[in-house]
């Protein structure tokens, strides 16, 4: 957890509200493998990580709310029972939509006031909105004593971004940033919604993240497109969603549709089981195979399902010739953000110079790299 940031959250709530607060932490995540399967009911293998939102929330003791987001320097003004939705990809949306999504549910919450901030990269494909919703969420939970259970309120979240944010996102992130544990990731079924929770030890290689920088915030539609199509396919074969179709029945389906969509659908299916096939290999000790895996869902990426852009593409092409780097893939939902990068532990330091180096004289802009721990959920802070 970054303490500087508590202490600066601490002390800005401190003198505009008082000292009496909550002081929530709320991850951000990675996925080690699994995108875009999750609205397709199927397995997605995230970890919450040590970087997130810090909130601190009270009552407030007017009939408003006062928000406050540090990062952004703005502060807004709400009343419980007068929202409206901001401005389109306006940070106030993720507030009011949970609050709003916690009341439809006939729940009451009192007026609060809030003051946040965090250090997950805006765009890079961590989930900051994920950690926000769940920020929110569960302070609201706890400030008025509404016994809602963690899966309740990763519900609220994820429909406040279907609702009030416009992205018909899955439930991996939410999942992963409230129910993350430390040094470990989540297998998630995300038909029955149980996860399994895997200690992740890659023996000798770290995890590296590499940061495109191309920001991602502005392809809501891309991303409800490809959900689009992947209920379409699912539709035309009769199952509830791709994760009960097999390549097969789907080939049977194949001059029906257009080459775009059976790829996309095929993606998912191949996707689905490269996660089912990753964490057999991590049980087995079988971190070359797992790396592969990596690649090959970057392929399939890219090429069927058409999210990845020509620096990530970039990117991965240069771990995969790095002697030192056993897998790697674009991570999150697409068109920018982040490769995830498994990396010799020795070999980080010259990993991060080569490709950084080498970024920079491609595409005349700098990508950021980081190191993360795989951390504890959503959770209040002592
Ligand atoms: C975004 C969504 C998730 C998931 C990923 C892709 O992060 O919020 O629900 O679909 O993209 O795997």
């Amino acid at each position: 957890m970054n303490q500087d940031l508590v202490y600066k959250v601490k002390q800005e709530f401190g003198s505009q509200f008082g000292s009496q607060c909550l002081l929530i932490n709320s991850p951000g995540r990675i996925n080690l493998i699994g995108e875009h399967t999750d609205y397709n009911l199927g397995f997605v293998f995230p970890a919450a990580i040590d970087k997130g939102i810090i909130c601190a929330m009270n009552h407030s003791n007017s009939s408003k709310c006062t928000i406050s987001a540090l990062d952004m320097n703005e502060v807004f003004e709400l009343e419980l029972d007068r929202l409206t939705i901001g401005q389109h990809g306006h940070w106030i949306n993720y507030i009011i939509g949970v609050v709003s999504e916690i009341q439809k549910k006939g729940w009451q919450i009192k007026p609060f006031n809030m003051v946040f901030s965090g250090d997950i990269p805006k765009g890079a494909g961590l989930s900051s909105s994920a950690a926000l919703e769940n920020s929110i969420v569960f302070g609201l939970n706890e400030l008025n004593s509404l016994r809602l259970s963690k899966m309740e309120m990763i519900h609220i979240s994820q429909k406040a971004e279907h609702n009030y944010v416009g992205v018909k996102c899955g439930i991996m992130d939410q999942y992963a940033s409230m129910f993350g544990e430390e040094d470990s990731a989540l297998m998630i079924d995300c038909a029955s919604l149980k996860a399994k929770i895997v200690k992740i030890a890659i023996q000798d290689y770290d995890i590296v993240l590499v940061n495109s920088n191309v920001s991602h915030s502005l392809v809501d539609a891309a991303y409800n497109d490809r959900r689009k199509v992947c209920e379409k396919v699912a539709n035309l074969l009769n199952v509830e969603a791709l994760r009960f179709a097999n390549a097969s029945n789907l080939l049977k389906l194949k001059s029906k549709i257009s080459e775009e969509d059976y790829q996309k659908a095929l993606y998912i299916i191949e996707e689905n089981q490269r996660v089912i096939d990753a964490y057999k290999c991590l049980d087995q000790g079988d971190i070359l195979g797992f790396g592969t895996l990596l690649f090959e869902a970057h392929k399939g990426a890219s090429e069927q399902f058409c999210i990845s852009c020509p620096e990530l593409d970039y990117l991965v092409a240069f771990s995969k010739a790095h002697p030192y780097v056993i897998g790697a893939r674009m991570m999150g939902g697409g068109f920018g953000g982040c490769t995830i990068n498994l990396v010799a532990k020795d070999r980080v330091t010259d990993f991060i110079i080569a490709i950084s180096e080498a970024y920079h004289l491609e595409f005349n802009k700098p990508c950021t790299t980081y190191k993360v721990q795989l951390s504890q959920g959503t959770h209040l802070i002592n």
